[in-house]
């Protein structure tokens, strides 16, 4: 039997959904999975069907398999009403899960927790770049804080150890998730192509030019079990970007020229506003590119597009502390971002 068994919790998510794929793949891991919704197809992990919200579904769960080593947290509660942090929601539903994890594992090893850059406040405005993991915190709320403080304080009184990993925007090939910047590019690129436009930047002059960076989910979740199986990442919070930074007018040109376009010019608008009626015209591209038949907004999320484009402030981490803890994978972001293109073309829910 394999020595460590590892629980992700949210392991249909963004973050979650890679950290089980890269699990799986070592093969010396029993991985389970636990969230409300069975996932569809085939995983790499044995779901586990359980509310967060509800203590005892989340007992009941992990009363039922092999006492956990190793926990991964990468399970979110929505926003409030008004786009409001639930700080509460988020802090109870990690609670939730030490108690159960407490209560069956006396063998447990290490619990991870996903955080973000928006710990420095990335979403507020501008903030001291490249960001360390010391900083000075953001006024709250921040349902960040709460989380690492729990975390902290519980490890701080057990036999297991935590980190906490602060990830950029995810980027993978994930179908079925429109918070995607790579179905973003992609549809948005070919809208303009059937439109007969340049490529347009939507957001200000001064956002097209500053620095950003970016989170490949593969490389995030190789970290995240680094972390969780090395000395070297035991209570501590990493930074984990892939390790190089871009601004997007230095993006644009590349997508226009992938797509065969002139590049145009930064000119703001709200996509959510813009996308609104291209449906239709999305449509006619999937019909005559013999693509996937799959609606424009279920591939793109125009409001995150516009949360993204509207940062007219750097968004940046050092992830020195990170390398000099020895993980050293690192990413070329504009490979990555061709190379997810091109999943997405060769599975045809986009076109070349
Ligand atoms: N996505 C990003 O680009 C990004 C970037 C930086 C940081 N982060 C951080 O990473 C963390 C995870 O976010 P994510 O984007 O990976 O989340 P996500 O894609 O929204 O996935 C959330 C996961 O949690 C599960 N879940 C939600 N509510 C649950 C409940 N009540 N009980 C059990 N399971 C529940 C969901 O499955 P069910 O709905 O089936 O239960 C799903 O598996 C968050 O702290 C987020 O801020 C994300």
């Amino acid at each position: 039997m394999p020595k460590q068994v590892a629980l992700v919790i949210g392991p249909t998510g963004a973050t979650g959904g890679p950290i089980a794929k890269a699990l799986g793949r070592r093969g010396d891991w029993l991985v389970y999975g636990m969230s409300r919704t069975a996932p569809a197809g085939k995983v790499p992990f044995t779901h586990l069907a359980a509310d967060l919200t509800d203590p005892a579904s989340c007992a009941r769960a992990l009363a039922a398999i092999e006492p956990v080593t190793h926990a991964f947290f990468a399970a979110r509660a929505p926003f409030q009403e008004g786009g409001v942090e639930n700080v509460e929601g988020n802090v109870a539903m990690l609670a939730a899960t030490l108690d159960a994890l407490e209560a069956r594992s006396g063998g447990l090893e290490h619990v991870h927790l996903l955080e973000g850059t928006k710990w420095y406040g990335m979403h507020l405005g501008p903030y001291p770049t490249p960001s360390r993991e010391g900083d000075p915190r953001h006024p709250p709320p921040n349902f960040y804080y709460d989380q690492q403080d729990l975390l902290s304080q519980r490890a701080a009184h057990a036999r297991w150890s935590w980190s906490a990993s602060r990830p950029s925007y995810i980027c993978d090939f994930a179908p079925d998730r429109a918070r995607n910047l790579i179905t973003i590019l992609g549809t948005y690129a070919a809208l303009c192509r059937e439109l007969g436009v340049p490529l347009d930047f939507p957001g200000t002059a001064a956002a097209y030019s500053v620095l950003c960076e970016l989170s490949d989910a593969t490389c995030l979740a190789e970290a995240i079990i680094f972390m969780s199986t090395h000395d070297a990442g035991r209570n501590t919070a990493f930074n984990v970007t892939n390790g190089d930074s871009f601004r997007w007018c230095q993006v644009w040109p590349l997508l226009a020229q992938w797509y065969g376009i002139p590049c145009g010019v930064p000119r703001h608008i709200k996509l959510a506003t813009w996308m609104a009626d291209k449906g239709p015209v999305w449509d006619k591209i999937v019909a005559r590119r013999g693509l996937q038949r799959r609606s424009l907004e279920s591939l793109a999320s125009w409001d995150f597009a516009d949360f993204v484009f509207e940062k007219e402030w750097d968004l940046l981490t050092d992830n020195g502390l990170l390398r000099r803890a020895g993980f050293n994978l690192c990413v070329d972001t504009i490979a990555m971002i061709r190379d997810q293109l091109n999943q997405y073309c060769e599975a045809k829910l986009l076109p070349r």
